[in-house]
């Protein structure tokens, strides 16, 4: 059990304030445990900011500045998230949207919580053989990348829910900034700049999609100003009519004339009858903090309570951080919480998803005593092809809130892959998803063996896809602990458990929790993909003597997350080094 005052004088020592001397000195050889340079990948010291009033950490400066500028101007952090969301849709177009969906997570300062959908949804034309060919045939191309593959974008209407429900400011006041950034242009950073070189090739079959995200078909420079004047002129029917200046009107009418151009599903009507929907959270202990995450259609909060119930019955800091031990107790974990998200997630409007019993104690004793019977592989069998899992796109962002009254908002939303389906909207410019590649490809991929079980997960008419976002907040003892959350796939639950156990397990401060390798195990394939330098090739072959497949990789996820610092009280911005343009902004 952690002893609550270690935890906090850590905090209080703030060892996460390293001096940028010390931190280099760190990356030029000083190793955390087990040998691995822990904060070798944090950039420097200035990238971690402490604020005392609000704070918003997300994948652009500028978004994270007009979040925090919200704040300052007296917003609430539901304003600041809607802010920085319409910022991002602007200046992060691979997985920033007005055309996608994604998942808020909000706790109150008096303790309460709630969550909203606003992922997309399956159009009325939807049925579970539309990614069929015309030979009858599986088409990934028609699943993933195919009118066929958008979903009813949920994001305006999730924004325009929360601002109804939460919000303190005017609408026009969080969605005039992105305007501007739209109309104005905003400065192109290195990252943004070699990712739209390296997709300009691809860009080339989206003729509207190659001309907004090219200077004349040139790739744009750091430094070059980016301007999407269509996307600023929807962003203002946007600011002006609020959900209706996406859902009906002019933006409806030509994303369904591109939907027609294109042999799409969605129409004006599936667009009007899109609605977010408010959900309770799924929730849980770990270790006496209190675990808020997101409920059903999202995999994500499910998965990560039922694996921090298993974990808690083990002394992990015992094992050692990111020893063998500790790696083959979390894919253990890992490995029974995706064969039941497999089995059972899936849209709660549509499917009777047993949340409760996946995330209680007495299920997790269950599944402890199996690990524990050293049925390492019980839950892997072999009959079932990994081919039969869909893949998922690693793409999303996450971005983390916090105000000066302690409302905490955590927002992850998403296009699925980079740039979604690629499909810019002629004259409306925003690029709409492909996230009905999130469902299940056909029938019979999942009764054929009768082992995965993904039948509720199949499209339907107004179904929403199950995803693996996992907008996380903590707390303990009333108070807010931290903000959590990350883009990623099916990695995404597993980065937001490592950070929570690296924070209640490990003690570890926020920068190097946030830092810290990471790995990924998802039932099928049954192989561990381990974060390059996760542990030392001395212990890779320790672990493949427990019995488990290792692949490397170079990356697992960008979780900008906020923590509070439980001795003073002020918000510590962790943007994750993986994303040289993560940022933190407070006051
Ligand atoms: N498209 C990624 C997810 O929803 O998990």
């Amino acid at each position: 059990m952690i002893d609550f005052e270690t935890f906090a004088s850590r905090f209080r020592a703030r060892p996460w304030l390293l001096s940028a001397a010390a931190l280099l000195s760190l990356s030029a050889g000083g190793c955390g445990q087990n040998g691995q340079p822990a904060l070798e990948a944090v950039r420097s010291a200035q990238d971690v900011v402490e604020a005392e009033t609000g704070m918003v950490v997300s994948a652009y400066p500028d978004a994270s500045e007009i979040g925090t500028e919200v704040l300052r101007a007296g917003g609430n952090a539901v304003d600041a998230a809607i802010a920085t969301g319409f910022a991002l849709a602007v200046t992060h177009p691979t997985a920033g949207n007005i055309g996608g969906g994604g998942f808020m997570v909000i706790r109150f300062p008096d303790g309460r919580t709630t969550a909203l959908d606003f992922r997309e949804k399956a159009p009325l034309a939807a049925h579970p053989e539309m990614f069929l060919d015309e030979s009858g045939e599986y088409s990934a191309q028609v699943h993933h990348y195919s009118h066929l593959a958008v979903g009813v974008p949920g994001t305006v209407a999730g924004f325009a829910h929360a601002h109804e429900s939460y919000g303190s400011a005017e609408w026009r006041d969080l969605v005039d900034p992105a305007v501007g950034l739209a109309r104005d242009g905003f400065v192109v950073r290195e990252r943004l700049a070699r990712s739209l070189e390296r997709m300009l090739p691809r860009f080339e079959t989206y003729p509207t999609t190659h001309a907004q995200f090219s200077k004349d078909g040139s790739p744009y420079q750091p430094g070059d100003t980016l301007v999407q004047a269509d996307l600023g002129a929807t962003l203002e029917r946007i600011r002006d009519e609020g959900r209706a200046g996406f859902y009906a009107g002019t933006t409806a009418r030509l994303l369904a004339e591109e939907m027609e151009r294109g042999g799409g599903a969605i129409t004006e009507e599936d667009l009007a009858r899109y609605q977010a929907q408010e959900r309770a959270p799924v929730t849980g202990t770990y270790r006496g903090f209190d675990v808020i995450s997101m409920p059903p259609p999202s995999s994500g909060g499910t998965a990560l309570v039922e694996m921090l119930n298993v974990l808690e019955g083990w002394d992990v800091a015992a094992m050692g951080h990111n020893s063998p031990e500790h790696a083959h107790h979390l894919v253990e974990v890992m490995r029974r919480a995706f064969r039941d998200r497999a089995t059972y997630l899936a849209d709660p409007d549509f499917a009777d998803v047993p949340v409760e019993r996946l995330t209680s104690k007495e299920y997790a004793a269950e599944l402890r005593a199996v690990v524990e019977a050293g049925q390492a592989g019980a839950s892997s069998p072999e009959d079932v092809s990994a081919a039969a899992v869909a893949p998922e796109s690693a793409e999303t962002t996450h971005y983390s809130v916090v105000d000066g009254d302690g409302m905490a908002v955590s927002v992850t939303y998403t296009l699925e892959a980079g740039y979604g389906s690629m499909i810019t909207v002629p004259g409306a410019g925003f690029l709409l998803n492909n996230e009905m590649g999130d469902f299940n490809a056909r029938p019979g991929l999942t009764t054929e063996t009768g082992l995965i079980g993904t039948e509720p997960n199949l499209a339907r008419p107004e179904q929403r896809m199950l995803s693996s976002m996992t907008p996380t907040i903590l707390a303990r003892d009333g108070a807010l602990v931290a903000v959590v959350g990350s883009p990623g796939g099916r990695t995404i639950i597993n980065t937001v458990l490592q950070i929570v156990v690296n924070t209640v397990d490990f003690e570890m401060a926020p920068a190097q929790a946030v830092a810290s390798r990471r790995l990924h195990h998802q039932w099928l394939p049954n192989v561990v993909r381990l974060e390059e330098r996760y542990m030392s090739a001395e212990d890779a072959a320790v672990l493949e003597e427990m019995g488990h497949a290792i692949d490397w990789r170079s990356s697992q996820g960008i979780a900008h997350c906020i923590f509070v610092d439980p001795a003073t009280g002020a918000l510590v911005g962790v943007p994750d080094p993986r994303d040289s343009d993560g940022t933190a902004a407070g006051y």
